[in-house]
């Protein structure tokens, strides 16, 4: 049986007040829910505080990104171990987002622009290598576009996407699968919960292929996009979802404890 885990990705949101006052209401909850994994991923700046309102709850604390090198001239970049220094179990990594891939498109993003997200298959392999090797979990996150779905091409991409992402990492047991596709991602849109449960059977089937039957059967796999209340108990009742990743509805306590307590 695998436990569920709930992430919420903050993104770009959140100042100190609030934030810690979110973090110590969702800690709360977690401990309340112990059968479930609750993560909080808040931006950089809080990782702080939001590690001393979570306290020693039961919720673990995230980062949304992380460089592959320990240190050395990256302006503007964290490494893995400045995360474990700042207290951090998780990071997310090959985020749609950070893939230049936005679920609402950016009309002023033109190309120029989108480079500045640069992630591509090869970093985030590197990322997932370093976090790992330093001792962190990581949540993984593949997904399709809206051409990519429309053209017939939703299985292909995530199966090369999470075999990209796990090339020379043996040992999968600290990692997650986040499986969002793209045109869900804050558009309100949610993929059908078959569709969303088949797409996360196809990249359980994939790792069967790639790592065999144990780490297939043992890995988890959390879907994302537009996941709310209203939605997440179908949802995390799905043979293949163990979890979700939440954006916009981890901002908010009541939605994101009530996403929680959906795994019961
Ligand atoms: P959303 O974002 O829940 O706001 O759609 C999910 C994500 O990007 O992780």
């Amino acid at each position: 049986m695998r436990r569920k885990i709930i992430a919420g990705n903050w993104k770009m949101h959140m100042l100190r007040q609030p934030g810690t006052a979110l973090a110590s209401e969702i800690s709360r909850v977690a401990s309340a829910n112990p059968e479930v994994d609750v993560v909080l991923c808040p931006p950089y700046t809080l990782l702080g505080a939001v590690g001393d309102a979570i306290g020693d709850s039961l919720a673990s604390l995230g980062a949304q990104d992380a460089f592959w090198r320990d240190a050395g001239a990256y302006t503007g970049q964290v490494s893995p171990v400045m995360l474990i220094d700042a207290g951090v179990t998780y990071v997310i990594v090959g985020h749609s987002e950070c893939r230049g891939r936005f679920g609402v498109p950016e009309p002023d993003f033109d190309e120029t622009v989108l480079r500045h997200f640069g992630d591509t298959d090869r970093t985030v392999n590197l990322k997932l290598l370093a976090c790992l090797s330093a001792g962190l979990r990581v949540i993984c996150c593949v997904g399709e576009t809206l051409g990519e779905r429309e053209a017939g091409q939703t299985d292909a991409t995530v199966q090369a996407q999470i075999e990209a992402a796990i090339v020379g990492a043996e040992d999968l047991s600290a990692v997650v699968v986040a499986y969002e596709p793209v045109w869900a991602i804050g558009t309100g849109r949610t993929c059908d919960t078959q569709e969303a449960d088949r797409v996360c059977g196809v990249i359980r089937s994939h790792i069967r292929r790639l790592r065999g039957a144990d780490a297939a059967d043992r890995l988890r796999i959390q879907y994302g996009g537009s996941v709310k209340r209203s939605n997440a108990r179908e949802l995390l009742s799905m043979p293949n979802i163990d979890g979700a990743l939440v954006g916009g509805a981890s901002l908010v306590a009541q939605e994101f404890a009530g996403i929680i307590e959906a795994c019961r």
